[in-house]
């Protein structure tokens, strides 16, 4: 397993991966990694020939108030689990490599990036597909993989891919859980033990809607009160609940197949996420 530090280094090996004509597979993830990273690297290891992974805490997708600088870091560890996953490539560039002095380009899925997570997280989704961008010209991977917790992230990326006419294939893994069926995440770290308890209430809820609509509710207020109650109980402060359609992220009049519920808590100063489809 090769680690790199520099996109030209990247470049010219990634050029002759593309001159022996092999299969080029990449995960983008910004480190710390858990299980739900590990599940899309094995995902992708099964589809290409060779598989990059990069690990880059994306300062641009961070608001001024938010976390950079305290996100959560563990290189070593990281590529010792990413080399038990036989991964060929680790990028690990500095945020100078990937933003040099004077940067002024951005893409933006424009209102896309402003629905759900992007009311409050203004300028979160531009970073992310400027970043995820570069990587793809970077790296050049015929197929990315990203997870369904980051929902609203994979559905804009798809939609960038399209209308950008990239030739990269986007797969998605599913949400993997603890125990308690709490999404993993990297920032999970912060939660106090009481938190960290009361969190579970987040899949507990969405799946107290599912078992609802199974019974027949399919208005969407009543979703979203009952998931509020349950969630306010535990101390969870809401940013939003939201009922969309899972390929345009429009709120829907009715729960129907193919809807999603989408929420985003605060507890304490945390802000977790989770979703799950009808
Ligand atoms: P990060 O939060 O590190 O996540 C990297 C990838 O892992 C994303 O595709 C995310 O959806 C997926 N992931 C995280 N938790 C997961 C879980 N519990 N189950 C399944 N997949 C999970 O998302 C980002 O980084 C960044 O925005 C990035 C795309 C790397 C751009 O900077």
């Amino acid at each position: 397993m090769q680690l790199v530090r520099s996109v030209s280094q990247a470049k010219k090996i990634i050029a002759s991966i593309k001159k022996r004509g092999m299969k080029i597979g990449l995960v983008p993830t910004m480190g710390y990694l858990h299980e739900g990273h590990l599940s899309l690297v094995r995902i992708a290891r099964k589809k290409c020939d060779f598989l990059v992974v990069s690990v880059f805490v994306n300062p641009t997708q961070f608001g001024p108030e938010e976390d950079f600088r305290k996100y959560p870091r563990d290189l070593k560890r990281d590529l010792r689990l990413l080399k038990l996953e036989g991964v060929d490539l680790v990028f690990y560039p500095s945020v100078s490599q990937m933003y040099p002095d004077g940067f002024r380009t951005y893409v933006e899925v424009v209102e896309w990036s402003r629905l759900l997570c992007g009311a409050s997280r203004p300028i979160h989704f531009r970073g992310v597909t400027t970043v995820v961008l570069k990587f793809f010209n970077i790296v050049q991977p015929d197929i990315a993989v990203f997870g369904s917790k980051d929902f609203q992230q994979a559905v804009i990326i798809k939609k960038m891919v399209k209308e950008l006419n990239l030739n990269v294939r986007i797969v998605t893994g599913r949400i993997v859980r603890e125990s308690d069926g709490l999404a993993m995440s990297s920032r999970n770290k912060y939660l106090s033990e009481k938190e960290r308890k009361n969190a579970a209430v987040l899949y507990q809820s969405l799946k107290s809607v599912k078992r609802a609509y199974k019974k027949g509710l399919r208005k969407p207020r009543p979703a979203v009160e009952m998931m509020a109650k349950m969630i306010e109980q535990k101390g969870g402060g809401i940013d939003y609940i939201q009922t969309v359609d899972k390929d345009t992220l429009e709120p829907v009049k009715k729960l129907k197949k193919g809807t999603l519920i989408a929420v985003a808590v605060f507890f304490g100063r945390t802000r977790l996420i989770d979703n799950i489809l009808l």
